[in-house]
């Protein structure tokens, strides 16, 4: 290491990163290590000022091992997604000089440096809003910018991946399709741009946080199960998603509302329908995200052509999708008829209205 011997010094870089919401959903690997997937998926990445990770990564020579801080507490990093992560990180990272503070570090210098990690999600962790997917991309992306690594978005997302399958979407705004491949080192299952956030812009994104506790089965352990022992998910992965695929992305190359929620909706409900097909059966969603389903339905229904989507992801929180602000307004005021915040005691697991977030997609 140049930097002035007998000198401490620390090197840091803060990155910001959203979380994504899938609406053609990833749900089963061919490969647990490497985080294959046995299907594409799309999804579309929220605005980061409502849900997104912020991580602050510091290297010095002072730091004796690598530690991460997750919300103020101190996580493990011996598991082997982190520890693939760093380590792919590693390997790609050049020479960075800082003149000011007198540091040059070498790329042979990465091998022996430890980094400390300080994340932090401004949502509920691990309650079906995708936390894992903002936090893996933030911690690749802000250490592949502390360590100078060159590769681009793409060489990244395959990083990201083998933190949690989602997070290779979250390296890119607007819309994203991951390509699952089909190597056996996983170099081509990456996530590519389909649109960015200009090109659909009115619509809007509200998020009803039925419950913010963690979840009881995982994702990562629930699609195993779904893997191991359902009898659909291989009709699913082969037959229904490569041509919802083929569908969702001329639905948003046209910005076809109809289709794009259509398609949504229907890709919520299977994957909600192989998870209740696994063995014993998982159920992510409650009475509460059940009545949120019959009441856009209605609405739909009603309407005519559909005003709003709505998808549900490992966890019973609702993401509706609306075409533009007057149907979220109109869906707004109907979620807080129906679910009055603080209308009753005995339901105050059903209060949404509270805690309901309001942004746009783009
Ligand atoms: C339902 O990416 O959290 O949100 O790869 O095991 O970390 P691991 O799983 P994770 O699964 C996300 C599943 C999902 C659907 C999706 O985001 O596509």
């Amino acid at each position: 290491m140049a930097a002035q011997s007998g000198k401490s010094w620390v090197l840091a870089v803060t990155a910001q990163t959203p979380t994504n919401i899938a609406v053609i959903k990833y749900w089963g690997k061919r490969d647990e290590e490497l985080i294959l997937p046995i299907n594409d998926s799309i999804s579309v990445t929220l605005d980061p000022d409502h849900l997104c990770t912020t991580t602050s990564v510091a290297v010095s020579p002072a730091f004796t091992h690598d530690r991460m801080w997750l919300n103020g507490k101190e996580v493990s990093l011996s598991g082997g997604r982190y520890q693939n992560c760093l380590r792919e990180l590693r390997s790609r990272a050049s020479d960075v000089e800082d003149e000011q503070k007198g540091v040059k570090i070498t790329k042979k210098d990465w091998e022996k440096l430890h980094v400390h990690i300080v994340s932090y999600n401004n949502f509920p962790t691990a309650a079906g809003l995708a936390s894992s997917a903002a936090g893996l991309a933030c911690l690749v992306f802000s250490l592949a910018k502390l360590m100078n690594v060159k590769d681009d978005h793409s060489r990244l997302s395959a990083i990201a991946r083998q933190g949690s399958g989602s997070a290779c979407r979250s390296l890119y705004g607007g819309f994203v399709k991951w390509i699952m491949g089909k190597e056996e080192n996983g170099s081509d299952s990456i996530a590519v741009q389909l649109a960015d956030e200009k090109h659909w812009d009115d619509l809007v994104i509200i998020i009803a946080v039925v419950s913010s506790r963690q979840k009881e089965t995982s994702s990562t352990s629930g699609m195993r199960e779904t893997v191991e022992t359902s009898m659909l998910i291989e009709h699913r992965a082969k037959e229904v998603v490569p041509k919802r695929i083929v569908k969702m992305e001329e639905a948003i190359e046209n910005r076809d509302f109809p289709a794009f929620a259509r398609l949504t909706c229907a890709d919520s409900n299977q994957f909600h329908a192989v998870c209740l097909d696994t063995s014993p059966p998982i159920f992510y969603m409650n009475d509460t995200s059940h009545r949120i389903i019959s009441c856009v339905e209605k609405w739909n229904r009603f309407e005519g052509t559909p005003q709003v989507a709505y998808t549900f992801d490992a966890g019973p929180n609702a993401v509706l999708i609306s075409h533009n602000r007057k149907a979220a307004a109109l869906l707004l005021q109907r979620l807080l008829f129906y679910f009055p915040p603080q209308a009753d005691a005995d339901l105050n697991s059903y209060v949404i209205g509270d805690k309901t977030i309001l942004q746009d997609a783009g």
